[in-house]
C-alpha cells in the first residue's frame, strides 16, 4: 500500500485539500470556493461553517480522485490565510458572527484608538508588527464590541479565538466533542499579542487590548502531532501533524529553510518572505518580523515579510467589478494587445497599503489617462502593478538585510502569467524562478505534517525534491527600468490621504 501525505489549504478565495506523494508530487486535489461577503465599503468576511463543510467536502473529493481511504494517509497538513479571525462557542460550535477577513478595514477606528497612546509601532518590539486593520487582534475586539452578549460570553469562558487553521483544527478533532483549541507559532505571530522571544500570549498587551486570554489557543509548533482526526471524518483517526500559515508554507514549501533564501508568492495579494534564521531581526524598511517556522523542539527560524494586499484580487477585480475579462488568465491576452502600458499606472490599494507603506488611508488610483487609453493598457497597468509592488519590498529586504538577492523563487497562481514573470524580472532587475511543483503551500503544509510522523526525515531530503522549472532573465534598459519606477512612484504618491 502506498502511503501518502494530504495538505488542507483553507486560503482566501476557496479551501483544497491535496494529496501529495514522497517526492513531494500532487496525487490528486479538491476545491470548493467560498462566497466572499462585502457587507459595506472596506468590510470583507466569510461564513466559517461555509468553510468547514468545503474543508469537509474537498477531503472527500481528493481521496476518491487518487482512489485512495484514509489507511493511505498518513498524516494531515493544514494552511491557511491568515490573520482572518473566526469567534466562536466551545460549547455548541456555533460562530458569534462570520469570519473577519484579513483584507477588510473596519477596525481603523480600533487601530486609532490604539496608537493614540504611544504610535502605531508601540508593540512592533515584542510582537515584530505594527498597529493595522491587517491583523487578527484588532477584529477579535471589534467582535467583541459589535456582537451582543460577545464580551459577556468571552468573559465567561465560553468563547474561543481562532484564525482558520484553529477553526479546522478544532472541528476536524471533534469540535465540541473534544477538538483541541490550537494554532502554531507562524499564525500566532500574525495577531499582534504573540512575543516572539518566549512564544507566549503577552498578558500586558491582552490587558491593552481588552481580550480574555481564555479565548486564544495553545501556540504550538508548525510540526508535531496535534491530536486525531475524529471519528466522525473521512480521516478518522489521522494524525493532524503540521500547520503553517500560509506564506510560511509556500517558503517552506519553496524548501527556503535557511537564512539568507527567499520566495514571493503571487495569490490574492503577493507575500514575499526572507528567512533570518535564528535571528529577530527588526525592520527599518517597513517589512513585518515574523516567525518563519518550528518543527517540534527545534529551533524557530525568523523572517521579514513584505506583505503586498491586492495582486491577484486586482485582477479578480476587472473581471467581476469592470467584467472586461471573464477569467483571471485572460488578462494575459488583453494586456497583450497593447505595447505598453500607454501612460496609465494602477495602484490598487483597496485595502489601504501594506508594506512598506502601511498607510491605511490610501485608497485605489488609476491615473495618468488620456482619451488614448483603453482596457488593454489598463489590463497591462494591473499586471504592471503586481510587478512594481514587489520590487518596492523587495527594496525593503535588500535594504534590511544588507545583502541583494540574486534571484527571486516564485509560486503561487499568477506564475503561471509569462507577461508578468517577464515584466517582474524585467523591474527586479535579478532572474526569478518558478520550481516545478508551484503549488508550494499545501506542499509546505504536507511537508511539516511529513516530518512529524516520520514521513520524510530531514530537511535535505526535502530540498532534494525542489526542481526548477522555468527561469526568467531581466532583458529591460536601465533607463527604461528607471522610467517605469519614477512614474510609479508618483502614482503611489496619489493614492494618500484618502479616508476623511
Ligand atoms: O496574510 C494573508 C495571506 O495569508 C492570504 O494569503 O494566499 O489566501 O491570499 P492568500
Amino acid at each position: 500500500m502506498t502511503d501518502y501525505i494530504l495538505a488542507i489549504d483553507q486560503g482566501t478565495t476557496s479551501t483544497r485539500a491535496i494529496v501529495f506523494d514522497h517526492s513531494g508530487s500532487i496525487v490528486s486535489t479538491g476545491q470548493l470556493e467560498h462566497e466572499q461577503i462585502f457587507p459595506k465599503a472596506g468590510w470583507v468576511e466569510h461564513n466559517p461553517k461555509e468553510i468547514w463543510d468545503n474543508t469537509r467536502e474537498v477531503i472527500g473529493q481528493a481521496l476518491s480522485k487518487a482512489n485512495i481511504t484514509r489507511h493511505n494517509i498518513k498524516a494531515v497538513g493544514i494552511t491557511n490565510q491568515r490573520e482572518t479571525a473566526v469567534v466562536w462557542d466551545k460549547n455548541t460550535g456555533e460562530p458569534v458572527y462570520n469570519a473577519i477577513v484579513w483584507q477588510d478595514t473596519r477596525t481603523q477606528e480600533i487601530v486609532d484608538r490604539l496608537s493614540a497612546d504611544g504610535g502605531g509601532d508601540r508593540f512592533k518590539d515584542v510582537v515584530g508588527l505594527p498597529l493595522s486593520t491587517y491583523f487578527a487582534g484588532t477584529k477579535i475586539v471589534w467582535i467583541l464590541e459589535n456582537v451582543e452578549g460577545a464580551r459577556e460570553r468571552a468573559e465567561a469562558g465560553d468563547l474561543l479565538f481562532g484564525t482558520t487553521d484553529s477553526w479546522v483544527t478544532w472541528n476536524l478533532t471533534g469540535g465540541v466533542d473534544g477538538g483541541v483549541h490550537i494554532t502554531d507559532v507562524t499564525n500566532a505571530s500574525r495577531t499582534l499579542f504573540l512575543n516572539l522571544e518566549t512564544l507566549e500570549w503577552d498578558d500586558d498587551i491582552l490587558a491593552v487590548f481588552n481580550v480574555p486570554r481564555s479565548m486564544l489557543p495553545e501556540v504550538k509548533s508548525s510540526s508535531e502531532v496535534y491530536g486525531l482526526v475524529h471519528d466522525s471524518s473521512l480521516l478518522r483517526e489521522v494524525p493532524v501533524a503540521g500547520i503553517l500559515g500560509d506564506q510560511q508554507a509556500a517558503t517552506f514549501g519553496q524548501a527556503a529553510f535557511d537564512k539568507g533564501e527567499a520566495k514571493n508568492t503571487y495569490g490574492t495579494g503577493n507575500f514575499l518572505i526572507f528567512n533570518t534564521g535564528t535571528d529577530i531581526v527588526k525592520s527599518e524598511n517597513g517589512l513585518l518580523t515574523t516567525i518563519g517556522y518550528k518543527l517540534g523542539d527545534g529551533e524557530t527560524h525568523y523572517a521579514l515579510e513584505g506583505s503586498i494586499a491586492v495582486t491577484g484580487s486586482l485582477i479578480q477585480w476587472l473581471r467581476d467589478n469592470l467584467g472586461i475579462i471573464s477569467s483571471a488568465p485572460e488578462v494575459e491576452a488583453l494586456a497583450d494587445t497593447v505595447d505598453d502600458n500607454g501612460g496609465a499606472y494602477f495602484v490598487p490599494a483597496f485595502s489601504g497599503l501594506f508594506a512598506p507603506h502601511w498607510r491605511s488611508d490610501a485608497r485605489g488610483a488609476l491615473v495618468g489617462l488620456t482619451r488614448y487609453v483603453n482596457k488593454g493598457h489598463i489590463a497591462r497597468a494591473a499586471i504592471e502593478a503586481i510587478a512594481f509592488q514587489t520590487r518596492e519590498v523587495l527594496d525593503a529586504v535588500n535594504a534590511d538585510s544588507g545583502v541583494p538577492l540574486t534571484e527571486l523563487k516564485v509560486d503561487g497562481g499568477a506564475s503561471a502569467n509569462d507577461r508578468l514573470m517577464q515584466f517582474q524580472a524585467d523591474i527586479l532587475d535579478v532572474p526569478v524562478v518558478r520550481p516545478v511543483v508551484a503549488e508550494t503551500t499545501a506542499l509546505g503544509a504536507a511537508y511539516a505534517a511529513g516530518l512529524a510522523v516520520g514521513f520524510w526525515s530531514t530537511l535535505d531530503e526535502l530540498r532534494a525534491n525542489w526542481q526548477e522549472d522555468k527561469r526568467w532573465t531581466p532583458s529591460m534598459d536601465d533607463a527604461e527600468r528607471e522610467r517605469l519606477l519614477r512614474n510609479w512612484k508618483k502614482a503611489v504618491t496619489k493614492t494618500l490621504d484618502w479616508v476623511d
